[in-house]
């Protein structure tokens, strides 16, 4: 007895000291996301921080009865989601009206003060902060821990992003409270933008465009695109920001004025853009837009005019809002950054897949603090809606884009020398004939040096074989000396033929080839990427690696099978099949092979974990009793195992629970392996 309850208590003691351990884990981290995503003056370097992440980790690993969803180890979770819940706002989301001139603020000022039977004298206290141009959230936190978060939608309606949002590090997945003075209210909704950082705009265009993908025309519309990915992996690694500009819905809070609310949450530890400003008249508010006007293009982020807001609370609630916008708030909208400009040429870029585009190339000019030297034209049909012809002056504009485009053309700076620009009939680099491909035009033909170029930059990428100094450069000379024709050339290319390239030394030359060398062992999952399938990304690929053991077995696989993987469509399916059907692609993977390329899933890839369960196809039927259907399937595909919708004779194992269907029977036909939750519980743990 007594032994036992030492053992008892020794093991309370150290769940103890455990759970304590985790919790001061957690504290630190949190301290340390705080002094990085919001205060800009991080403490340790990102490897001590990243052992912080994984001793919490190992932590919780060992002990999973203790993970709670506000640890910072719970931002990235579950599966993707086939389609996003609506949820309704308790407050609706309203817009702000907009103003453009000195004479409507101070008109805004006068209908204020008349509407809420105030002397047109006396002068009224105003927030003024800048208007973010990203995408409006509401965040909904209970008893301090962030439960749920949504699109403005249409106002009344949004639709659920919370899994999306946790992944954003500036977002407390619990509020903090660091001098105890300010009570966490039990409920607190929480309205901000969100944006995606300039920088972070270009990184991600810049890994878009070496992988063939569309590029996002502006920050917001990209952070509009990854608010709404349905895969929150992805989400997170693209590094989303926010700012708090108000608060929604709350219970037990007495506040005054709409500066202490912003005070009040960057107190909880949300960022609240370090440029607002409390005016103490129209006057002061009409100069604070101005001097922000000149200034927003030393910001890392777009900002499209500023947001004029009562400071006093008392005053929001005897305005009121229309049906469309409160009365006591408005915007100040700048004008698109732009500037005049000559257009020197037309360039045509040929991509990966054969899509041709034009591109302006213009003398540079300082617009909103870059010097432009380029524009997009979109495409061909735009250069003949907008009459732009070579060597005109036209006005260029960055309208909440970091690309600029050309908006106009000046025609009456035309001397008559400037020349009408012809689409091309052919591909500016092979010569074969173009054809029309919705506005695009597109070159078909598979030897086309230029998408030879791109494809084989691709295949060389970060995100697919990873061959250090292998960029567009090197590529560009090797293809136009002829050493490559295709990427699978690369593995065969000799020491001889680099060193004598341009910038190229001994030493870089055969740091290249130890780069090659290295890159013959790349996993399967990077392999698939590099191909360059059409509508394959690194994701897809990943999604496939983990299906098939070999490429050999992706290469043979049938449009059904393909589309019976989870996250696979008919769309993707369809390509992936077109692709390994081409007589060329497959002598390119032969090349591959006889030239070392490893086509194999390796022993270490990630999700081979639970040895019963990897590399087995598993259907479920019926309802489970103690996992919903989306558990039970993250807990096959995390230990490895393969869903698949219907039951075949390749079928590994039904797992079946309480009124199974037609499968069953299937299943028994076909002699498949049945488990009933138990024996699938046995197995999976
Ligand atoms: S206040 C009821 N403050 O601008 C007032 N909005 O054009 C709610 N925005 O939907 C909005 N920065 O997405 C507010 N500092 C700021 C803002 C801001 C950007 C966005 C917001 C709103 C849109 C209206």
């Amino acid at each position: 007895m007594a032994g036992e309850f030492c053992c008892n208590y020794a093991a309370l003691c150290m769940t103890l000291t455990i759970k304590e351990k985790i919790e001061q884990l957690r504290d630190t981290i949190r301290y340390h996301d705080r002094r990085y995503y919001l205060e800009n003056n991080p403490e340790i370097t990102d490897y001590e921080y990243d052992q912080l992440i994984q001793e919490l980790q190992h932590l919780e690993k060992t002990h999973p009865d203790l993970i709670t969803a506000d640890s910072p180890t719970q931002r990235v979770g579950g599966e993707p989601l086939t389609q996003f819940a609506t949820i309704d706002h308790k407050i609706p989301m309203l817009s702000i009206d907009n103003t453009y001139s000195d004479k409507e603020l101070k008109e805004f000022d006068q209908r204020i003060k008349r509407m809420a039977g105030i002397d047109t004298h006396r002068d009224i206290e105003y927030v003024v902060e800048l208007k973010i141009d990203g995408v409006a959230v509401t965040l909904w936190f209970e008893k301090g821990l962030f439960v749920r978060g949504a699109t403005r939608g249409d106002g009344f309606k949004g639709d659920d992003v919370t899994a999306n949002l946790r992944t954003i590090r500036q977002i407390p997945l619990k509020l903090e409270s660091p001098d105890r003075r300010q009570k966490i209210p039990s409920v607190l909704e929480i309205r901000g933008e969100i944006y995606l950082p300039n920088k972070e705009f270009q990184r991600l265009n810049d890994d878009r465009e070496e992988a063939g993908e569309p590029q996002f025309a502006n920050p917001r519309n990209a952070a509009a695109g990854t608010l709404k990915l349905l895969d929150p992996r992805i989400t997170a690694k693209r590094r989303l920001c926010i700012f708090a500009y108000a608060i929604g819905y709350f219970e037990e809070l007495e506040l005054t004025t709409h500066r202490d609310c912003l005070e009040m949450l960057r107190g909880f530890g949300l960022p609240v853009n370090p440029h607002t400003r409390l005016c103490e008249n129209i006057e002061k508010v009409i100069q604070y837009c101005k001097d922000w006007d000149k200034r927003r293009s030393e910001l890392d982020y777009m900002v499209d005019g500023m947001v004029i807001k009562v400071n006093s609370l008392a005053l929001h609630g005897r305005l009121g809002a229309t049906s469309k916008a409160p009365r006591w708030v408005i915007s100040y909208k700048y004008q698109p950054e732009q500037a005049i400009t000559k257009l020197e040429e037309i360039d045509i870029q040929v991509g990966k897949t054969g899509t041709i585009t034009p591109v302006a190339n213009l003398t540079p000019v300082l617009l909103a603090g870059t010097t432009v030297s380029r524009a997009t034209l979109h495409n061909f049909e735009e250069i003949c809606r907008k009459d732009i012809r070579v060597g005109d002056y036209v006005v260029v504009q960055k309208a909440g884009e970091i690309i600029p485009q050309v908006v106009s053309v000046l025609k009456e700076k035309r001397t008559g020398k400037e020349r009408i620009f012809h689409e091309p009939a052919t591909c500016p680099e092979c010569k074969s004939t173009v054809s029309k491909d919705g506005v695009y035009l597109r070159c078909h033909n598979p030897l086309c040096l230029s998408q030879a170029k791109r494809r084989i930059q691709y295949f060389a990428s970060r995100h697919a074989m990873d061959i250090e100094g292998f960029g567009p450069a090197l590529v560009e000379q090797l293809v136009d000396k002829g050493f490559l024709k295709d990427y699978a050339d690369i593995y065969y290319l000799k020491f001889d033929d680099l060193v004598n390239l341009e910038r190229m030394g001994e030493k870089s030359a055969s740091n290249v080839m130890h780069a090659v060398e290295e890159s013959k062992n790349r996993d399967l999952d990077r392999l698939i990427c590099a191909l360059g399938i059409s509508n394959v990304g690194f994701h897809t690929a990943e999604v496939l690696a983990n299906h098939f053991d070999s490429l050999d077995t992706l290469a043979n696989a049938t449009q059904e099978e393909l589309e019976e993987i989870y996250e696979i469509g008919p769309v993707v399916a369809e390509s992936i099949v077109d692709f390994f059907r081409n007589e060329h692609t497959r002598d390119i993977i032969e090349k591959l092979k006889a030239g070392g390329v490893n086509t194999k899933k390796l022993v270490s890839q990630k999700f081979v974990k639970n040895p019963k369960v990897a590399g087995k196809s598993f259907v479920i039927t019926g309802t489970l009793q103690k996992y919903s259907r989306d558990e039970a399937e993250a807990l096959i595909k995390n230990s490895g195992g393969r869903l698949i919708s219907s039951v075949s004779k390749k079928t590994d194992y039904l797992v079946v629970g309480e009124d199974p269907g037609s499968k069953l029977d299937k299943a028994r036909e076909l002699n498949v392996h049945i488990l009933d939750e138990e024996a699938f519980e046995k197995m999976i743990k």
